[in-house]
């Protein structure tokens, strides 16, 4: 499963990326806001910063909700550095916009995906990635692993190449559950990665090792 950190801040990019596990980043306009980024100019060299430092995969959002506007925000976006991945919401221009983008072999991430109905049409379009938000659908008390493992089973009836990009991660259980349905990516804060690494047994297993090792030095 690949990893991606789902956030605009340089730090925890980097940090991320020192870790040795990082495969991508997704972002999006809240993430950017968050961050103190504004203005087109600012955001578009964002993309650029958090490209020179990750390898992988990064997704850029557009923020048009029109076939034409999403079109030429993608290409931009896209043109920026070769890592670049267009994110285009699950609307029906969005759809549209997914077709044209795959067609022209333009990556492209569907975002706010919420149901396998909504799945199945970002495959069909072409869409290079597809993101249920796993978290959003558990506020609102509904089981957001169960729409992994059901896109994952619809996706594996027909063969599509879209991939699973698990999104709004929240904790560690998210990230092993989603492993074991076989999500392709996983997207989620750092302190979500840096809890994977954690277990009390380590640390007293370690504790133990180097103070029997200052016994007989
Ligand atoms: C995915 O790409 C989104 O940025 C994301 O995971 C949003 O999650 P949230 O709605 O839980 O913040």
């Amino acid at each position: 499963m690949k990893f991606f950190i789902d956030t605009a801040n340089l730090d925890q990019i980097k940090e991320a990326q020192d870790l040795g596990v990082l495969d991508g980043v997704t972002t999006n306009p809240s993430l950017m806001a968050k961050e103190g980024i504004t203005g087109h100019k600012n955001i578009l060299n964002h993309y650029i910063k958090i490209c020179e430092i990750v390898d992988g995969d990064v997704s850029a959002e557009v923020i048009s909700t029109d076939f034409d506007g999403m079109v030429k925000e993608g290409n931009a976006l896209a043109k920026l550095h070769p890592q670049i991945v267009v994110k285009i919401p699950m609307i029906l221009d969005g759809v549209k916009a997914l077709r044209n983008f795959s067609d022209k072999g333009i990556r492209t991430n569907c975002t706010l995906i919420f149901s396998v109905g909504q799945a199945l049409i970002a495959a069909k379009a072409g869409a290079t990635y597809v993101s249920p938000f796993i978290g959003g659908l558990d506020d609102i008390s509904t089981d957001g692993l169960n729409l992994i493992s059901e896109i994952s089973n619809v996706y594996d009836n027909y063969n599509f190449n879209t991939q699973i990009l698990a999104a709004s991660v929240r904790h560690t259980m998210h990230i092993i559950d989603c492993a074991k349905i076989g999500a392709d990516v996983m997207t989620g804060p750092l302190s979500s990665i840096k809890a994977l690494i954690k277990h009390p047994l380590t640390d007293i297993g370690l504790e133990k090792f180097l103070a029997d090792y200052k016994k007989g030095n």
